[in-house]
């Protein structure tokens, strides 16, 4: 799991320590200030921005977690469009601050601290093992899609327009769950013609976790807001930020403060395990090392044929440790169905 997907070079990587150590004798923490450190993190970070945000975005560091980002996201979203209401999904998880919670849809994680934010909508994500609409993909013709379409064009759909739509590329604790290829450029063409933003969250998926260095690449999307945060602190250390599109820049300084915002230590670990995934190209070796060692793995997780009578276990955390025997549960289902397991795309 990597500390829940932080350590995406490694616990501890020597590289990034050593550059952390050097930092830490000049200079471990200033205030919420351009710091040569947190400007050479942000250029890196537009250098490998994803689709139209490479090298034509900004960026906006934030504190130390991930809510923090998706704080961030949300505020800038409200204030660039004057609007309050959000679209999000079931099954998402954006953290656990007021309104990361609010978009956030596990009923056990809200309850306790109703209301939060007001008018926020859910529509079901393309959970394909558990449609909510008892579809098979793809004769479906992606139903959720069509049903986020339904919310936008009528008029008694109880959605008035939104500041954004926000979604994670692969949900992570809402189950590991990968959308069909397209869901995510689906979700893009509704927004551009309802002119609201979309908000991509990598804090999870981000920094080449998928097999790209953001997974809204996979779709060929680029959103208005990315949130990262986990991974982007290099060993762990505390960052979060915002990569968004130019004309969303409109916070006056002061606009959005906090004191442990840009953390220069984590700055220098971000860029130093930037560098060291882009040197090692560790994102290309993620794809080969799963398709040469894990196929089957990648099979169940990426292109399983959906199929209700197959093999699963709830959740995705009795998934990891489990997944030997789910992989031999699969192979024995695939057999029965004859269908081979062999990874074919
Ligand atoms: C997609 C996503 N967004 C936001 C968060 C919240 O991050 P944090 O726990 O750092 O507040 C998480 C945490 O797991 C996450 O997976």
């Amino acid at each position: 799991m990597a500390g829940i997907s932080v350590l995406s070079v490694g616990h501890s990587n020597p590289v990034v320590v050593e550059a952390v150590k050097r930092q830490l004798d000049r200079l471990a923490h200033a205030l919420d200030i351009y710091t040569a450190e947190r400007i050479q993190l942000v250029q890196k970070l537009v250098e490998i921005a994803p689709g139209g945000l490479r090298d034509h975005s900004r960026v906006l560091l934030g504190g130390p977690t991930g809510s923090d980002a998706v704080e961030g996201a949300l505020k800038l979203a409200k204030f660039n469009t004057k609007r309050h209401t959000f679209l999000a999904f079931h099954g998402a998880y954006h953290g656990m601050t007021g309104g990361a919670l609010s978009v956030t849809s596990k009923k056990s994680y809200r309850s306790g601290y109703l209301p939060l934010f007001p008018d926020i909508h859910f529509a079901p994500y393309a959970y394909c093992y558990r449609c909510a609409f008892s579809k098979e993909y793809p004769e479906c013709d992606m139903q959720c899609v069509r049903y986020v379409e339904y919310l936008f064009s009528d008029p008694e759909s109880g959605l008035t327009d939104p500041a954004a739509m926000i979604a994670e590329p692969i949900q992570g604790e809402g189950g590991f769950i990968v959308p069909p290829g397209g869901y995510l450029s689906e979700l893009r063409r509704i927004c551009d013609e309802n002119r609201i933003l979309l908000i991509v969250d990598e804090i999870q998926t981000g920094f080449g976790r998928t097999g790209k260095m953001f997974a809204c690449e996979h779709d060929g999307v680029t959103p208005d807001i990315v949130t990262i945060a986990k991974a982007v602190g290099g060993i762990g250390l505390l960052l979060s930020g915002c990569l968004i599109r130019r004309e969303l820049d409109s916070w006056e300084p002061g606009g959005h403060l906090g004191t442990f915002r840009g953390n220069v230590l984590a700055c220098v670990a971000g860029l130093a395990a930037i560098n060291y995934t882009l040197e090692k190209r560790l994102v290309e070796r993620a794809v080969k090392t799963a398709l040469s060692r894990h196929p089957r793995l990648v099979r169940y997780t990426v292109c399983l044929p959906i199929d209700r009578s197959a093999p699963y276990t709830k959740g995705k955390q009795s998934f990891m440790p489990r997944w030997k025997t789910h992989v031999q549960k699969w192979e024995k289902w695939g057999k029965r169905n004859k269908i081979s397991l062999k990874i074919d795309y």
